[in-house]
């Protein structure tokens, strides 16, 4: 059987078997990655009664089992939407977040008030590159650092920058801790997402735990390991009136505002997300 209709139909039931919460709109991504559709082509084509060729059944029913058995659907495609751009992504670095699309939102909300016609932004613990390229794209007249610490992750970074970062995007290799040292006090905006999830706390996702590094999840007994030290970095990074913009975990936001005040921070204040969860703190040095 090779009607649309019916492969969406029998993919989003067995993903809805696997446990997977997007079933349908896995479905049609996968359905839409290998006819080229896009997710609004595959229901119209769908809806029309259209068929696919064998050979493209065929590969879809190789991606639908490999999505089955909880492989991140960004791994399958290799790509992963992010604001405006889509990135490439694969084992060895994190799977960017629509949650963290929002951070970026504030970080280019403070970058875009900078009162310097080239302003310079900071992303700590960079991975795919989602935050720095968001800012280089969305703010194009910034100049914008990138630091990562991992190998796999800074291989990805690399080929992102290179594909979509417009010259404007460095890459450094390095720990956020020390890193850059050459723009100490100069920076307007340093935006990051470090890892901070408590070791003990397993995420229960099988596409979190068997696939995002565990360098990007985990931040120490308390999840605030790294946060310190970025929340440090920043610090010394940070020119006077720069803005600090970094993610958190949801019931972290009074820990991580003390933590920015002890590093002489003012004015620290946890944003909520979409679902009302704290997810991000912003401060100014
Ligand atoms: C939660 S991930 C965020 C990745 C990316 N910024 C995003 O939002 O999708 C944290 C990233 O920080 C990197 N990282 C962890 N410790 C670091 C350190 N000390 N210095 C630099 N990068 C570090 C990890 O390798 C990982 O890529």
């Amino acid at each position: 059987m090779n009607s649309v209709d019916q492969l969406v139909t029998d993919a989003a039931d067995r993903f809805a078997r696997a446990g997977i919460v997007s079933a349908l709109a896995d479905a049609e991504l996968l359905v839409g990655f290998v006819t080229g559709w896009t997710r609004g082509e595959v229901s119209a084509k769908a809806f029309m009664g259209a068929e696919l060729d064998d050979a493209v059944v065929d590969r879809l029913a190789t991606l639908v089992a490999r999505r089955e058995s909880r492989e991140p659907l960004q791994h399958i495609t290799g790509q992963a939407p992010f604001r405006y751009l889509v990135l490439n992504v694969g084992p060895g670095v994190l799977v960017p977040r629509p949650e963290t699309e929002l951070v970026a939102e504030w970080a280019i909300d403070a970058l875009r008030q900078v009162p310097n016609p080239s302003p310079i932004a900071v992303d700590l613990g960079t991975g795919t590159g989602a935050l720095a390229l968001a800012l280089a794209t969305e703010v194009p007249y910034s100049r914008v650092f990138a630091v990562e610490r991992f190998e796999p992750a800074l291989e990805w970074a690399r080929k992102n920058i290179e594909s979509l970062g417009d010259g404007r995007v460095t890459l450094v290799a390095g720990d956020a801790e020390s890193a850059l040292s050459e723009l100490d006090g100069t920076v307007d905006v340093v935006v990051t997402n470090p890892p901070y999830i408590p070791d003990a706390e397993r995420p229960q996702d099988p596409e979190v735990l068997g696939f995002d590094p565990e360098t990007a999840l985990f931040g120490g007994d308390d999840g605030l390991r790294d946060i310190r030290s970025f929340v440090g970095a920043a610090a010394r990074l940070l020119r006077s009136g720069g803005v600090l913009v970094l993610e958190h975990g949801d019931g972290q936001g009074e820990a991580v505002r003390a933590i920015a005040l002890e590093h002489g921070f003012r004015s620290p204040v946890t944003h909520l997300d979409l679902l009302q969860r704290e997810r991000a703190l912003t401060a100014t040095l």
